[in-house]
């Protein structure tokens, strides 16, 4: 069994590569648990000039990138129609989270399909791509950070991509909350102490701290994600007199789960 392959399809693929190339994506290409393949739509070009792009019909500003060579860019690569779902990044796309990169790693072969200009032919969209994502609600001047954000959020929840075996399951955003502040050695930096109770070597201590901290680092900043977030009667006590020894107000909450914490 091979890993999971991503195909992406751009003008501009020596921007992708330098990032492809180190750490932990590097490690996880070389040991067969992703495989990335990196198309030049240009190549598939049919005119002298390898032309990709044209002018907008009905005029306007800007250029709009031509469909013929991407549909037989994906199409050589991939087949007729392509054998895995089409991605295009786009502003336009739904909004990329962690939800959504735990879906896409479930597939075991993705296309990245990345626009620049002002736009792709509408004929694309409509009729080669599956699906569209935006990394967020602001614009890039083309598709190629967003297929790299996506590679790597998906890339990093394939099982042994991350050294440590519980990998990506303590993470900001994994649990539905942000995650809990890290210390380091020495335990003392420019009269700065680590909480005493990271050192106190209480198992069930520090995991109790940890989940507070937690707990209070999302209602502070991101109280948003507390809605979705599953918290048990321990978490929503917390949680409750926090916010009133704060001042701050809590969200409608859902009702406490019953599922068991995974921190001790
Ligand atoms: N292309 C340009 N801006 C983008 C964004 N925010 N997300 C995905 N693709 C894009």
């Amino acid at each position: 069994m091979g890993g999971m392959r991503f195909d992406v399809f751009t003008l501009f693929p020596e921007t992708l590569r330098p990032y492809l190339e180190v750490s932990i994506l590097k490690k996880a290409a070389e040991r067969g648990l992703i495989e990335i393949a990196l198309h030049n739509i240009r190549d598939w070009a049919r005119d002298k000039h390898h032309t990709t792009d044209d002018l907008p019909y009905g005029g306007g500003g800007g250029m709009v990138m031509k469909p013929e060579p991407v549909f037989e860019a994906v199409e050589s690569v991939l087949g007729s129609p392509p054998s895995c779902p089409v991605i295009l990044l786009t502003p336009q796309g739904r909004v990329f989270t962690q939800r959504v990169a735990q879906e896409l790693a479930q597939h075991e072969h993705l296309a990245l399909l990345c626009g620049r200009y002002e736009g792709i032919d509408e004929r694309v969209r409509r009729h080669l791509v599956t699906d569209e994502i935006s990394i967020g609600d602001y614009v890039l001047t083309g598709g190629e950070l967003p297929a790299l954000v996506v590679i790597d959020a998906v890339s990093r929840l394939l099982p042994g991509v991350l050294g440590d075996p519980d990998g990506a399951y303590d993470d900001s955003h994994a649990s539905g909350l942000l995650e809990y502040p890290h210390y380091t050695r020495p335990p003392e930096f420019r009269g700065w102490r680590v909480p005493e109770v990271l050192l106190s070597g209480n198992h069930a201590e520090i995991a109790r701290w940890r989940r507070e901290q937690s707990l209070l680092r999302t209602l502070e900043r991101r109280p948003d994600l507390l809605k979705s977030a599953p918290l048990t009667e321990a978490d929503l006590a917390f949680l409750r007199n926090a916010a009133r020894e704060r001042g701050l107000t809590l969200p409608p909450l859902p009702e406490p789960s019953h599922e068991e914490q995974h921190d001790e």
